[in-house]
């Protein structure tokens, strides 16, 4: 087929919420390493990974190895039936992970793995009230959709009560309109006063991710969850980690959350995991895990090509010490993009950790007015170039940059020299 014919196709045949990038999508035809072809054979420096999933770059041999060695023995069978994939993932896990003692439930999104972790964490503390984030996204299940702290991706009025969401820790755009340090962290104190006035004060859980992706890649300070989970377990509540953008070494530590130095009692996984085959994860504390007795089943989570390519993927992050590398070229990054927002003065924000970077772009630096018709030419712009990057935030005007961790130093220089033409034709 060709690109206009599969175009034309995923007009009639797809929902209209399958909505591609650009103004003239991009029909993906293959990829290697850092770099995505197209169907009429044009090479991009790729800068996204799918929504940061290809983690080890596109069609790394070694996954491909382990996939196709397990699709040739053995593709599925089910959760009724163990498998070694299967018991070797969840001890991998359980081994690296921060949480101890710990317990693994596979499915096979970052949807799932959140709704299996909301249902765990209500289970346990036999309550139903969860703090979540304002700007935070959790997936597209009802109760992912009813957690999020963003309009565009709710769809719908609220069908599930129970969420309450505080202030996202978010300094760019601060809703106390205060200044960190001096604000004493005004964002994370205020959960005690949502807690007291908006819930029974008797709350299951806290969900929130390390540096919220959708949301624009959002930093939270450097002491926020070390005031704000405190408070969630005064209250009965445990604390889920959505590391499902931020596993993996992608800021630069093993789990987002370790740039906090809290620990989870939940936490959930999936995009990078498995670089690009379907999966979730939700490891929780054994005795939380051990809540969820009852029937519940994943028909297809924990199985064996899956597995086998988590293993696989998590097997290269180790033996290519990838999380020095984020660590590196992360800085070298963020370093570029610092140099082009002295430049271009609709940037208005820097941020991120590690190799998941963002520019936030405004029409105005001092009333912060959201650009997103900047960041709609922005991304054309910088595909014209070659270049694939993302775009987020609530008032889509966030760029997201985030490549494989895999990335060299001259694909970093590249993609930033790229950016900065792009910047130019679209006057940002
Ligand atoms: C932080 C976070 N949690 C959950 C999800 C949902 O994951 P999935 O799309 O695999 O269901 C996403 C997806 O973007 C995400 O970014």
């Amino acid at each position: 087929m060709t690109a206009a014919e599969i175009l034309a196709k995923q007009k009639e045949f797809l929902f209209p919420s399958v909505r591609p990038y650009y103004e003239e999508p991009l029909v993906a035809d293959r990829g290697q390493g850092l770099h995505l072809w197209d169907k009429d054979g044009r090479r991009y420096l790729d800068f996204f990974g799918g929504i940061l999933t290809v983690s080890v770059g596109h069609a790394h041999p070694k996954v491909t190895a382990a996939v196709t060695a397990q699709q040739q023995k053995l593709v599925h069978v089910s959760t009724l039936y163990p498998t070694e994939p299967q018991v070797q993932l969840a001890e991998k896990l359980v081994q690296i992970g921060p949480i101890k003692p710990a317990k693994v439930f596979f499915t096979n999104s970052g949807t799932e793995a959140n709704e299996t972790a909301i249902l765990t964490a209500k289970l346990a503390t036999g309550r139903r009230e969860v703090i979540a984030l304002r700007h935070s996204y959790g997936g597209r299940g009802a109760v992912a959709l009813n957690m999020m702290g963003q309009a565009p991706w709710r769809l719908m009025e609220s069908e599930i009560a129970g969420f309450k969401h505080a202030h996202a820790p978010y300094c760019y755009r601060c809703d106390f309109g205060l200044k960190y340090p001096d604000c004493g962290v005004r964002c994370a104190t205020d959960i005690e006063p949502l807690i007291q006035t908006e819930t029974s004060g008797k709350i299951a859980a806290f969900i929130a991710e390390p540096v919220m992706g959708v949301g624009g890649f959002i930093v939270p300070p450097p002491d926020y969850f070390k005031v704000a989970v405190p408070i969630i377990r005064k209250y009965g509540g445990v604390f889920i980690a959505d590391e499902v953008q931020t596993a993996w070494s992608r800021t630069g530590k093993p789990w987002g959350i370790d740039n906090y130095g809290v620990t989870p009692d939940i936490m959930t996984f999936a995009k990078g995991m498995a670089n690009g085959q379907p999966i979730g994860a939700t490891l929780a504390r054994a005795d939380l895990a051990d809540a969820l007795k009852g029937l519940s089943i994943s028909t297809f989570g924990g199985g064996p090509v899956s597995m086998a390519a988590a293993l696989a993927t998590i097997g290269v992050i180790e033996e290519e010490r990838l999380m020095h590398n984020a660590q590196l070229l992360g800085e070298r990054l963020k370093l570029g993009l610092t140099a082009l927002a002295e430049k271009h003065r609709g940037i208005g924000d820097v941020r991120g950790l590690g190799l998941m970077q963002a520019l936030e772009l405004v029409k105005d630096r001092g009333t912060k007015e959201p650009d997103a018709a900047g960041a709609t030419q922005l991304l054309e712009a910088t595909r014209r170039r070659g270049l694939l990057v993302g775009k987020g935030g609530l008032f889509g005007n966030t760029m997201r940059i985030a490549p494989a961790l895999t990335v060299n130093a001259a694909q970093v220089d590249e993609a930033l020299a790229l950016l900065g033409e792009a910047l130019a034709e679209a006057a940002i």
